[in-house]
């Protein structure tokens, strides 16, 4: 394993056991809670999943100098907010996907009622646990309210109506319709992009002296990153295999979806997400040896297989 893979897996398993132990508020689950719904939130956010956004917070957190402990709460915030924006993306009513990481999309596993509300009690938990951060070492690792507060409205603006959910309502208005360059690349920033570059962001924001210079370039890095990764998405669905992908392969096609493949082929997709992947690379140069994990993971981003 690469120095680069095993800094991953670090943050992969980091994340999965902060996952796990505050998925769900250990100390305010009533007794009359479903049990079902609960399982079906287990199931969306603990079972696989490349992490890539818990691992912008840890990393860039890092680089900004903040507790890897206090780095936790927004990684998870996070990734339940990615969670559950994919358990939405996979009903029948928009990208109707079956398989999701490897398995059953949460409708399949349990039904589209529990899908629909799994997503909204990730999305809620998200914000509870940026509001209440940690709830059980409350000295040890807690953060000031007001960094508490800027996350909050950071996620909140990323996934909201003039981020994850407007470019989510955008790429259904262009589905079965022609689009241009410009509206296909504001989907792609909003659906993907506005919460790749918030989990850039929020890991800053979680130093202990936010320095504004580094936090710029952190947001334009993965703003980069961000767009890159949907243009890698794209190609994927097109030229991958279902086993590989863990969800369906072709589905875009299948769905006439506006794409980077279907605007400008694979070759010039290919290419622009290379080239918007050193773009990245560029916003970070002057970090140093701190930098060199976010310019592999920009790397990454763009040559993955899945
Ligand atoms: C899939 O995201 C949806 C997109 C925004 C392209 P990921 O490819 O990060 O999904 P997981 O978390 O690894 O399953
Ligand atoms: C989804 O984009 C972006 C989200 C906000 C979930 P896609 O619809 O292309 O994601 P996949 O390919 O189903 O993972
Ligand atoms: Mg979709
Ligand atoms: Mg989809
Ligand atoms: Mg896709």
């Amino acid at each position: 394993m690469s120095e680069f893979e095993s800094v991953c897996e670090r943050y992969r398993q980091r994340a999965q056991q902060a996952l796990q132990a505050r998925l769900i508020n250990p100390l305010n689950r009533p007794a009359k809670a479903s049990a079902r719904l609960h399982q079906a939130m287990e199931y969306a956010c603990l079972g696989g999943g490349k992490r890539l956004r818990a691992m912008l917070v840890y990393a860039c957190g890092e680089i900004a100098g903040a507790n890897p402990a206090q780095l936790d709460i927004p990684a998870c915030a996070v990734e339940m907010a990615h969670a559950y924006s994919l358990v939405h993306d996979d009903l029948p009513l928009m990208d109707d996907a079956d398989l999701r990481r490897g398995r059953a999309a949460c409708h399949i596993a349990f039904d589209q009622a529990t899908a629909v509300l799994v997503g909204d009690a990730l999305q809620s938990r998200a914000f509870e646990i940026l509001a209440s951060g940690h709830e059980h070492d409350k000295q040890k690792h807690d953060l000031p309210p007001l960094q508490r507060l800027h996350m909050v409205q950071e996620l909140a603006r990323a996934i909201g109506a003039v981020g994850m959910a407007g470019g989510q309502a955008l790429d259904m208005e262009a589905t079965g319709n022609a689009i241009a360059y410009q509206d296909l690349v504001q989907i792609h920033r909003l659906k993907t992009g506005a919460l790749i570059k918030a989990a850039a962001i929020m890991g800053g924001l979680t130093a202990r002296r936010i320095d504004p210079a580094l936090l710029e370039k952190l947001a334009q890095y993965a703003s980069a990153i961000g767009l890159a990764f949907q243009i890698a998405d794209d190609i994927l669905d097109h030229t991958a295999d279902s086993a590989t992908l863990g969800k369906s392969s072709n589905s875009d096609h299948k769905l006439s979806k506006a794409t980077y493949v279907s605007l400008l082929g694979v070759d010039a997709a290919r290419a622009q997400a290379h080239k918007t992947a050193a773009q990245a690379i560029e916003s970070i140069q002057g970090l140093g040896d701190n930098g060199r994990f976010l310019e592999q993971l920009a790397q990454f981003v763009v040559t993955r297989s899945h």
